[in-house]
C-alpha cells in the first residue's frame, strides 16, 4: 500500500500493530501478480522457511530517505525488504526476503543497511544469513547510495565468509553487480523460469556482441546449474527451493566454531555386501559411483550439490553413522572420471566449504588423471587443476580416502593423497595405483623391446599383464604405507565409522600467515 501525503511532509501515525502491517509491501495487487507468475510474496516465503511463529522481524518502519524522481511522494514500510530472524528445526538463522512488489525489490540505501544490519547480527550471535532475492537491482533513483549499498553488502558478504554460512535462494531477477553478493556466498539456489542472474541482460548483449538471447537462456537456473556452475542448485518450484535451503542446513553448522548437527544413531550390521560386486570385471568398464556412495551413507541419502555441473565429480553431504560427512568422488560412468577444469573449480569450492565449517570429508577415487587437450591446456587446467591440490593440503578436518579402482598420475597425488595431509587412505582389492594405465605405460617404457619383436602385437599384451601384476595393485602403495588397509568394499563403511570416530578430536595448526594464495 502506497502512503502518499500531499503535503509532502509525509507523517504516519502508527496507532497500533495491526495497521502497520497492513501498510507493509506494495499491496495485494501486485502481490497477485506475483503469484500469477509463480511467484510468491516475501513474507510468505519467510513463513515457509522459518519454523511456524518463530519470525522476529527488525525494521519493518524503515523507509527511503530520497526526494528525487517522485519518491518524496512514495513510500513503503521496510522499503522493499523483510529482515529479521528466526529459527529453522529449533536452530536460529537471520533472514532477509526482497519484496518485489515495493520499487520492484531494488536497493535504496536503507534496504541496503537492513540487510548489513542483520548480516552483522549473525556474525556477532554466530548463525547462517539466508537471503532470498527477488530485486532489480540497484535503486535506480537513488544513485550512488544504492551503489554504495551494494558495495556494503558486498564487504559484510567478504568479511562473513568463512565465519558463518551464507546461502543464497533466488526467487526472481538478480541482475548487474548485484549478483555478485550470491557469488560471494556459500551456495547459490535458483528457481526454474522465474529467476535470473547476469551481469548484464539480453539488450546489452544485443547491442555488444550481436547475440540474441532470452534471459532464460542467458542466465536461468538451466543455464547456471549446467553451463556455468554458478548455482549449486535448480529447483523446480519455490517450494522445492526452500525445501532445499532447509535440507542444506540439517548438515551444516551454525559457525565455523561449531560442529554440524550429529543425528542419533544405533549401530547396526554395517556390512555392504552389494559394494563387493560394484566394480566390473573391465577396468575401462564404466560403473555409477553413486551406487557406492549411497551404500555407504546413512539411509542411502545422498544430498548432491551442483548436481548438474562438471557431472565427472560428485560432490554433496551424507552422514555417517549421524555424522555429517562432505563427500567427493570421482564419476566413472561420466568422461571415465576424468579431472577437468569444471570437474577441479566444482571440488575445489565444495573441499573449502566443507573445510571452513568443520565437515569431514570424505573422497571416494576413481580417476584416471586429468583430461588431455588443446581446450583444457589453453583454458588452464594447470592453474584451476591446481586449485583442487591446494583445497585438498589446506583442509584441516577429518580427512579419509577410498581408492575403489584406479588412482593414476598427478590425479592419485590430488584426491585427497595421504602425501598431502589425508587421515585414512583405504584401497578396495581392484585398485589400481599407477603412473598412468597399463597400455600407455608399456607402450612407453616397453616401445623399443615392443617394435623389435617379431609379433609386437603379442609383446605389447605381455608387457601390459607384467605392469598390470606389478603396479595396478594397491598393493605397492600399501608396502610404502601410502594406503593404511586394503580393505574389502563390503567393510568400507564400518572402517569409516570407526575411522571418523578415532578422528573427531583431530586439531591440525596451519603455519602463521595472513592468508594463502590460492591459485585463482
Ligand atoms: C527502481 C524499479 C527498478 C529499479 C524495477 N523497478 N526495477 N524501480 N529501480 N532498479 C520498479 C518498476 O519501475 C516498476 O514500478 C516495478 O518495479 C516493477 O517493475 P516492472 O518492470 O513492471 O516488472 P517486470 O516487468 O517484472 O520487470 C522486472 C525487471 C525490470 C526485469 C527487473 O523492472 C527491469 O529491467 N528493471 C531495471 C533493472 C536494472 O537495470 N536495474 C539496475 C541494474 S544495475 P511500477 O511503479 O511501475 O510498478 C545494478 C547495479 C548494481 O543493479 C551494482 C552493484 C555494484
Amino acid at each position: 500500500m502506497r502512503v502518499t501525503d500531499s503535503s509532502s511532509a509525509v507523517k504516519i501515525q502508527i496507532l497500533d500493530q495491526k495497521k502497520a502491517e497492513s501498510l507493509l509491501g506494495g499491496g495485494q495487487k501486485r502481490i497477485d501478480q506475483q503469484h500469477k507468475k509463480g511467484k510468491l510474496h516475501a513474507r510468505e516465503r519467510i513463513e515457509l522457511l522459518l519454523d511456524a511463529g518463530s519470525f522476529e522481524e527488525i525494521g519493518q518502519f524503515v523507509m527511503h530517505r530520497c526526494k528525487d524522481f517522485g519518491l518524496d511522494h512514495e513510500y513503503y514500510l521496510g522499503d522493499g525488504v523483510v529482515t529479521g530472524y528466526g529459527t529453522v528445526e529449533g536452530r536460529l538463522v537471520y533472514v532477509f526476503a526482497q519484496d518485489f512488489t515495493v520499487f520492484g525489490g531494488s536497493l535504496s540505501e536503507t534496504h541496503a543497511e537492513k540487510i548489513c544490519k542483520i548480516m552483522d547480527l549473525a556474525m556477532k550471535n554466530g548463525a547462517p544469513v539466508i537471503g532470498l532475492n527477488d530485486s532489480g537491482g540497484a535503486r535506480i533513483q537513488e544513485g550512488v547510495m544504492s551503489l554504495a549499498g551494494y558495495a556494503d553488502i558486498f564487504y559484510k558478504n567478504t568479511m562473513a565468509s568463512g565465519v558463518v554460512p551464507q546461502i543464497s535462494a533466488i526467487m526472481g531477477p538478480c541482475a548487474g553487480g548485484a549478483v555478485y553478493s550470491p557469488a560471494i556466498t556459500d551456495f547459490i539456489l535458483m528457481v526454474e523460469n522465474t529467476s535470473y542472474m547476469f551481469v548484464t541482460g539480453p539488450n546489452v548483449v544485443k547491442t555488444v556482441t550481436h547475440e540474441e538471447v532470452t534471459s532464460e537462456e542467458l542466465g536461468g537456473a538451466s543455464t547456471h546449474s549446467t553451463k556455468s556452475g554458478v548455482t549449486h542448485f535448480s529447483c523446480a518450484n519455490e517450494l522445492e527451493c526452500i525445501m532445499y535451503v532447509k535440507k542444506l542446513l540439517s548438515y551444516i553448522p551454525q559457525n565455523c566454531e561449531d560442529q554440524p548437527p550429529m543425528l542419533p544413531y544405533e549401530a547396526a550390521n554395517e556390512a555392504r555386501p552389494l559394494l563387493n560386486n560394484i566394480i566390473p570385471e573391465n577396468p575401462n568398464q564404466p560403473y555409477d559411483m553413486r551406487e557406492v556412495i549411497e551404500q555407504l551413507v546413512d539411509g542411502g541419502v545422498f544430498f548432491e550439490v551442483h548436481k548438474n555441473f562438471a557431472e565427472n565429480i560428485l560432490v554433496g553431504f551424507g552422514r555417517i553413522a549421524g555424522r555429517s560427512v562432505g563427500i567427493v568422488a570421482n564419476q566413472p560412468a561420466v568422461l571415465a572420471g576424468v579431472l577437468d577444469i569444471n570437474a577441479s573449480t566444482k571440488g575445489a569450492r565444495f573441499v573449502r566449504f566443507c573445510d571452513c565449517f568443520n565437515i569431514p570429508l570424505l573422497v571416494l577415487e576413481d580417476v584416471p588423471g586429468f583430461l588431455p587437450g588443446t581446450d583444457q591446456e589453453w583454458n588452464g587446467i594447470i592453474t584451476n587443476g591446481a586449485k583442487l591440490l591446494y583445497a585438498f593440503c589446506e583442509a584441516t578436518v577429518p580427512r579419509i580416502t577410498v581408492i575403489t579402482r584406479k588412482a593414476y598420475g598427478g590425479a592419485y597425488d590430488v584426491m585427497n593423497s595421504k602425501h598431502i595431509g589425508a587421515d585414512m587412505n583405504y584401497a578396495w582389492p581392484t585398485a589400481e595405483i599407477a603412473v598412468m594405465g597399463a597400455g600407455g605405460a608399456s607402450e612407453i617404457i616397453f616401445k623399443k623391446e615392443i617394435a623389435e619383436a617379431q609379433d609386437p602385437a603379442a609383446k605389447l599384451q605381455e608387457k601390459v599383464q607384467e605392469y598390470t601384476q606389478k603396479f595396478a595393485t594397491p598393493y605397492r602403495a600399501a608396502h610404502r604405507g601410502y594406503i593404511d588397509a586394503v580393505i574389502y568394499p563390503e567393510q568400507t563403511r564400518e572402517k569409516l565409522i570407526r575411522a571418523y570416530k578415532m578422528l573427531e578430536n583431530k586439531v591440525v595448526n596451519l603455519p602463521r600467515k595472513k592468508h594463502g594464495n590460492i591459485p585463482l
